[in-house]
């Protein structure tokens, strides 16, 4: 149920390119000569995989990279976790001996992202490694490992770019506080 709300900008489309360009940089030198299997979890982390790829072509890595989608829902609406993680859609191609990088939007619980390297790992990567634009450690319930951060926030929700408030805000191009009335 969607409650009287209004949005509080947090991070500007400028500043969530300039961040991504960041973390491009870090991971183009981590991966220099590798070939890149770079993994997003719909529907939240869709804006980020395509402008994350990108910032990686400019940064230096361009056809060595490749990227899949897997299909995870953990909130059935609103902002409450029903602890429940629900698999909508396989990967496309194997991952079998390759380099993953898992490019999440957001880590809360961790669950998502534990389960998702739970699953990943039994399909054997040669290594994997997770990134996320946004992370809230005061909300963390599963340890779980993520090595490349774009920004740690405090326990607020958020919403836009691709991130939804009851599947609302997915459009807006920049990312802001849902702040309830
Ligand atoms: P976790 O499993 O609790 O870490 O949550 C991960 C997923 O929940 C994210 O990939 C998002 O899709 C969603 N989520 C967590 N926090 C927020 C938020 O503040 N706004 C929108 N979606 C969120
Ligand atoms: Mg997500």
């Amino acid at each position: 149920m969607v409650k009287p709300h209004h949005i509080d900008i947090l991070f500007t489309e400028e500043q969530i390119q300039e961040k991504i360009a960041e973390l491009a940089a870090v991971v183009a030198r981590d991966y220099l000569d590798k070939e890149l299997v770079l993994i997003g979890i719909l529907h939240g982390g869709a804006a980020l995989l395509t402008d994350f790829s990108r910032a990686l072509w400019k940064a230096g890595l361009t056809t060595s990279v490749h990227k899949d989608y897997i299909g995870i829902s953990s909130y059935e609406s609103g902002v409450d976790s029903t602890g429940r993680v629900v698999f909508t859609k396989e990967l496309k191609n194997s991952i079998k001996g390759r380099h993953v990088l898992i490019v999440e939007d957001i880590v809360d619980t961790g669950r998502s992202l534990a389960s998702a390297i739970e699953i990943l790992k039994a399909k054997e990567p040669k290594s994997l490694e997770t990134l996320t634009l946004l992370s809230k450690p005061s909300r963390r319930e599963v340890e779980v490992p993520v090595k490349y951060i774009g920004w740690e926030i405090p326990n607020t929700f958020v919403a836009g770019y691709d991130l939804d408030y009851d599947e609302m805000y997915r459009t807006m191009p920049y990312i802001g506080s849902v702040v309830f009335d």
